[in-house]
């Protein structure tokens, strides 16, 4: 169990902030593995380096990308059912902390929240987030960690005064990006976030619905080229931190909507055979071979409400976009677990 205590001269108004970075092995070793798979498959934890997330922030405000702009009309729009199910004081915890702007809409609608701590595994990117939500919530306990969240992590243990310590916690974990696992990785993770929370506590996540294939392939494949630009970062990533020699110029973005599996699946396709080189290993990928980049599954209110079931999780309240786009579930550890 991780043990963390306050670093010495927490920067700007943070409470603490935490470099729990998973070491620089687990990146090449998990690189190197998944290129050696009969289907190549790269890990999409390692897209958030710094350019990475600033590219995710722009995919974000693509017109196609529905996603977050759908999620935060909804939050908005229940900020009233929030505020009454979460009470006065309450503790929110964000793993993969990212877009500021929706947990200040969920922080405004809460009655006088008492802490917020955020993490991310992008050190910089979830500090520089926390500074500047702690400089304007100067009432609020504000922490960051740098963090991989399906890891281990002890709450309990976290440098928080007694009173914040006290209040209900909320884990807040929005984007869908519960999407983005495997399923069984997925039951994994809920169930992770499920042992932080205690009786009365609650988990709010957000997850995509199923929606027409046109949607969904625009969606993750904009016009302007930034989820492509995406994807080829974590090949300009690898050829940079890993002496890679994989020209990313020969490589095509492609996404497409499986309704057999309810996902988005992404994919690299190369336009040549080609012979390349990643710390100091070799590999061969012939033309029209694909890396397997990302997933992004769609759940409809029942899919995903038994999916959190399995993980002992029972849903009080979900609600729904316009349309259908886009869902929010609160869920409450239940009595027993299935
Ligand atoms: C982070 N996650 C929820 C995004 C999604 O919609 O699945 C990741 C993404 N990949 C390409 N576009 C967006």
């Amino acid at each position: 169990m991780t043990q963390i205590s306050p670093n010495a001269g927490s920067p700007a108004g943070l409470s603490f902030f935490e470099d729990m970075h998973p070491p620089a092995a687990d990146f090449r070793a998990d690189i190197l593995a998944g290129l050696s798979k009969p289907q190549k498959a790269l890990p999409p934890k390692y897209y958030y380096d710094e350019e990475g997330s600033r590219l995710f922030d722009a995919i974000t405000e693509q017109p196609e990308y529905y996603v977050t702009g759908t999620e935060l009309e909804l939050l908005k729009s229940v900020g009233g059912d929030l505020r009454a199910l979460a009470g006065k004081g309450a503790l929110v915890l964000e793993p993969g902390a990212g877009s500021s702007v929706k947990i200040r809409t969920l922080l405004d609608a809460l009655d006088a929240p008492s802490g917020y701590v955020g993490m991310d595994i992008s050190g910089d990117h979830v500090r520089s987030a926390c500074e500047a939500l702690a400089a304007d919530y100067p009432g609020l306990e504000v922490g960051a960690l740098c963090h991989d969240f399906t890891q281990s992590l002890d709450i309990d243990a976290l440098p928080l005064s007694d009173a914040t310590r006290a209040g209900r916690r909320i884990v807040f974990f929005p984007g869908s990006t519960i999407g983005n696992f495997e399923l069984i990785d997925a039951l994994g993770l809920l169930k992770t976030l499920r042992g932080w929370l205690r009786a009365g506590d609650a988990l709010l996540i957000g997850t995509d619905m199923r929606k027409a294939a046109s949607t969904l392939e625009a969606a993750y494949d904009d016009a302007a080229g930034v989820t492509a630009a995406f994807n080829l970062n974590l090949v300009a990533r690898i050829n940079r931190e890993l002496d890679g020699t994989l020209d990313p110029d020969a490589l095509e973005y492609r996404a497409f909507w499986n309704p057999y599996r309810s996902r988005v699946e992404m994919y690299l396709v190369a336009l040549h055979d080609m012979a390349f080189e990643v710390a100091g290993q070799r590999f061969m990928i012939r033309q029209n071979e694909t890396i397997h980049m990302e997933n992004s599954h769609k759940f409809t209110v029942d899919t995903f409400a038994d999916l959190a079931a399995k993980a002992g999780l029972e849903r009080r309240k979900s609600w729904v976009s316009d349309g259908e786009a886009f869902s929010m579930h609160w869920l409450e550890p239940a009595a027993k677990a299935c």
